[in-house]
């Protein structure tokens, strides 16, 4: 079945939300999440697809249930819909109460229409006295003309936020071929100096150089990756998730990668010439390589290779096979902090050790 982008959007969110929700639930340090979705639209659409409020709705109920059931201390969703049009937010409430989708028992609902450049500040504020509360935001424009990369390390700025960003990245691809218009430039320029932004032979590429240029402006602290959507060849649309939360972006690229591997099949169907699809990919991993072995010039710990690879959307077990390569070619350096030789194809890159013994072996290239 074909799916179109906007489910498949919704799908995305629903999977994140609920990795999102897992993962702060046993957590001991669990407490009010606030989610907030900027530009929600009306909730049901004509033809009954549900948009991201009735999903972020669905998904917090069944936490919720979930939790309870397992003993599981609940605290408060607070859940925070805005959009610029007055008649989309009152569909939405009638939609709400019809269905059932909301308990006081549950968190606070609370609406608004506002223009979002107006609404950010007061939210940024709200989120910065966070204590042990948490945020999750949704940003989903129509277009990227409103939205500033500084807004984004705004709502980041408190650690205490995960933000998903969508964009419909195939218009800025197409404008970048046939030049580029002020407010791409205004965009990319708030990552980087425009005149060093790469020329992207395809629409991925596009995306990945937006990827990197994220990952770059927003330093070691924040991690960022994006799923690609495809609807019609070199037509892309991007979901960027953003957070400083080491673990919960482990698990969301796991299923990531998952999505890539097993549904990625059912989406590329879209794309007319597979074979792009298919080299696109390897590209990716044969990339990565390139980056871990140049980052392993310089003595390195297991934390940090954790770290690297994290930073560069790709998981442990990515690392862990180059890694043996390395090693079965007498490429790689393994030692014991007292200095002797570790043991053989143990790296010891996952989370558990990263967080316990960040610095159990050191690796570098011979
Ligand atoms: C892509 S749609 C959102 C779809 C929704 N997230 C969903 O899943 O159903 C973008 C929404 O942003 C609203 N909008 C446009 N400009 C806005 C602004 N400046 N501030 C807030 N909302 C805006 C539009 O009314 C529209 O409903």
């Amino acid at each position: 079945m074909m799916l179109h982008h906007s489910e498949i959007k919704i799908q995305l969110l629903k999977l994140y939300l609920e990795r999102y929700l897992n993962v702060l639930s046993v957590s001991k340090f669990f407490g009010n999440i606030h989610l907030y979705d900027l530009f929600c639209g009306e909730g049901i659409y004509e033809n009954n697809g549900k948009g991201s409020p009735i999903v972020i709705l669905e998904t917090i109920k069944n936490t919720y249930f979930a939790n309870k059931a397992k003993g599981i201390r609940t605290d408060k969703f607070n859940c925070r819909f805005n959009d610029i049009e007055r008649w989309k937010i009152e569909k939405l409430k009638t939609e709400i109460t019809k269905r059932k989708l909301h308990y006081s028992d549950i968190g606070e609902l609370e609406y608004s229409v506002t223009d979002y450049k107006v609404l950010l500040p007061g939210i940024v504020n709200e989120i910065d006295s966070f204590k042990k509360e948490k945020a999750f935001v949704f940003i989903d424009p129509y277009g990227y003309k409103d939205i500033k990369v500084a807004n984004i390390k705004s709502l980041l700025r408190s650690n205490r936020s995960e933000v998903l960003l969508f964009l419909p990245t195939q218009f800025m691809f197409r404008f970048e071929k046939h030049g580029t218009p002020e407010c791409l430039i205004d965009f990319i320029g708030e990552l980087m100096p425009i005149e060093q932004w790469p020329e992207s032979e395809t629409g991925v590429g596009f995306i990945e150089s937006l990827t990197e240029a994220f990952r770059n402006s927003l330093g070691n602290e924040y991690y960022v990756d994006s799923f690609i959507i495809t609807r019609e060849k070199n037509q892309f649309f991007c979901l960027f998730f953003f957070t400083s939360h080491i673990y919960g972006f482990d698990r969301m690229l796991d299923a990531k990668w998952k999505i890539d591997e097993e549904e990625g099949r059912g989406w590329q169907h879209v794309i007319e010439n597979t074979l792009f699809d298919q080299v696109e990919k390897k590209a990716n991993t044969f990339k990565f390589e390139r980056k871990l072995i140049a980052f392993l010039r310089t003595d390195r710990t297991n934390g940090q290779i954790y770290q690297f690879t994290l930073h560069n959307g790709h998981l442990p077990n990515h690392a862990n096979e180059i890694l043996m390569k390395l090693q079965t070619n007498g490429q790689l350096k393994a030692l014991k902090p007292d200095g002797t030789k570790a043991r053989k194809s143990s790296f010891y890159i996952n989370y558990q050790d990263y967080k316990n013994e960040p610095n159990k072996i050191r690796l570098k290239i011979n």
